[in-house]
């Protein structure tokens, strides 16, 4: 089974996914947690330019092959490979996150990116996907208290910077996506208090596993 975790900055994705594998895991799921960008060696490098404030000249299209690259590294070192022995793989980001970072709010052309998507890696999309879904002035301020408390890396800090109006355009492009594919997408209300997230989101899977093998 494969699971991705998408939302914006703050959404507390990564938190969550932590609390979801546990969930799993007692339910008897053998889950492995990866990443995009990173998840492999390689990627954690191309992360590094990815998420440097100082590549604030990147070319849109620079930063789409960028992505694509890790994860062509990270679906054929480490989620395929895992996926063949019946693993649970949770993907904190994944392909969702290229349509609506790269396309939906960098304007991009979103048909190239499915196209490349479907060219190079067979169309591999999460059985689900869970959006961490909040309104970007809270998922914002509640990143850069992490950031300004130490609690998530500043040199990781490209996507913060964009303007509200740019993160906007991310939110609506992940409800976009979701109204678009229905049957994959699980939109959980992160602006709740931190258990009810959390509770909502073990709900959720609760449903998923008994029709997911
Ligand atoms: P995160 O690990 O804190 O979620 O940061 C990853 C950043 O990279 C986040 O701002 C979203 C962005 N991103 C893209 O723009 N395109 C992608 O394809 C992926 C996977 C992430």
């Amino acid at each position: 089974m494969f699971i991705s975790f998408e939302g914006i900055e703050g959404s507390g994705k990564t938190t969550n996914l932590s609390h979801a594998v546990r969930f799993l895991q007692d339910k008897g799921h053998d889950c492995v947690i990866t990443r995009e960008p990173g998840g492999t060696r390689i990627g954690e490098k191309i992360r590094a330019i990815l998420l440097d404030p100082s590549s604030k000249e990147m070319d849109p299209l620079t930063e789409l092959l960028l992505y694509t690259a890790d994860r062509s590294q990270h679906i054929n070192e480490v989620i395929s490979p895992l996926l063949s022995a019946g693993k649970t793989v949770v993907c904190d980001r994944y392909y969702d996150a290229t349509v609506v970072y790269q396309g939906y709010a960098r304007g991009l052309d979103t048909e190239l990116i499915h196209r490349l998507h479907r060219l190079l890696f067979e169309n591999l999309k999460p059985d689900f996907t869970l959006l961490l879904d909040l309104p970007p002035e809270i998922g914002l301020s509640r990143a850069w208290k992490q950031i300004d408390e130490g609690d998530r890396d500043r040199v990781e800090t490209r996507f913060e910077e964009e303007t509200l109006s740019f993160h906007k355009k991310v939110r609506s492009g992940y409800l976009e996506m979701a109204r678009l594919e229905p049957e994959r997408y699980r939109i959980i209300d992160a602006s709740k208090e931190p258990d009810q997230v959390r509770k909502e989101i073990a709900r959720t899977l609760s449903e998923e596993i008994d029709v997911i093998p």
